[in-house]
């Protein structure tokens, strides 16, 4: 069972304010040595969103400049704790597994599994329900035995596939659309020395990877390419798929009896949000 706890005692992220700003293009190519302050970069679509933890109006002035075809669209300033859903981030403890902020002063208990995560400016804190009902379901999933390889599909912080190593998967594949996701990931998998192999793509491209168990915690759209295609499915004989909403559950389950799964365990937050374990 996922337990959370809340600890008054704790302390504050290396992020206060983040200052964002909005540019329509891909403005990578046009960063170069990373100007003071810079956190990264989000591409959404057509537009970049560059993070700085200052104002940074004359480096972001020199990046337009470098890149010719870029055009500042709009500026915003929110503290970390708006980005993060207007939520302090608080250590996660799944059974033996203690998921800690980075920079939190924490001392495990005796045996604990510790990973470290610094979820930067991506999805994957672990305290919206879709990851802490993967991580529950992981966790039953290992209760079973040996995970094997894994496959996390849209990873965000990395923080399935963490919890997958951390628990011994020999193999850990965590893929996801957004760069500044695989930086993290990566970032996150050094900072704890966990094997994990982390890769730019879009989910339905890396289904084909030999894989005991798959995550897989996106939207609908998502989840339907992901399943559509039977024959690469082959290799994810257990599937934990979440980032269902209250609509797509109906249709998801009626697609994994096609395909041949069993539901093993299904998880509800709010009537809001659904996550399915399933194997074949
Ligand atoms: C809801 S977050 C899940 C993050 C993390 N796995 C967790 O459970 O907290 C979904 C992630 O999927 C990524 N994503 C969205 N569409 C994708 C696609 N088509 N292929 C790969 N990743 C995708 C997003 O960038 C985001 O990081």
């Amino acid at each position: 069972m996922a337990r959370f706890f809340v600890d008054a005692a704790v302390s504050k992220a290396p992020y206060d304010q983040l200052f964002i700003y909005e540019v329509a293009g891909d403005a990578r190519p046009a960063i170069g040595a990373p100007p003071a302050g810079y956190l990264g970069l989000w591409l959404e679509a057509d537009s970049s969103f560059v993070f700085f933890d200052r104002p940074a109006d004359e480096a972001m002035a020199r990046i337009l400049t470098a890149g010719p075809g870029l055009k500042l669209l709009d500026r915003h300033q929110l503290s970390y704790e708006q980005w993060q859903g207007g939520q302090a981030l608080t250590p996660i403890v799944v059974d033996d597994l203690h998921i800690v902020p980075a920079w939190l002063d924490y001392d495990p208990p005796a045996g604990a599994r510790l990973v470290r995560l610094d979820p930067g400016l991506v999805f994957g804190s672990g305290l919206h329900p879709t990851t802490a009902h993967c991580l529950e379901l992981l966790h039953l999933r290992r209760q079973r035995g040996p995970l094997g390889r894994v496959l996390d599909l849209g990873c965000g912080t990395g923080i399935l596939g963490l919890a997958a190593a951390a628990w011994g998967a020999q193999g850990v594949t965590a893929v996801d659309l957004n760069p500044l996701c695989v930086e993290t990931t990566q970032a996150n998998a050094r900072r704890n020395g966990l094997a994990l192999t982390a890769v730019e793509g879009p989910a339905q491209d890396f289904i084909h990877l030999p894989a005991q168990v798959v995550l897989s915690n996106l939207h609908w759209q998502v989840q339907e390419l992901i399943l559509a295609d039977e024959a690469k499915l082959a290799h994810g004989p257990e599937l934990i798929l979440s980032g269902i909403m209250r609509g797509f559950a109906g249709p998801l389950e009626d697609r994994l009896g096609r395909l041949g799964y069993r539901v093993l365990q299904r998880r509800e937050a709010d009537f809001t949000w659904f996550t399915f374990w399933a194997a074949r």
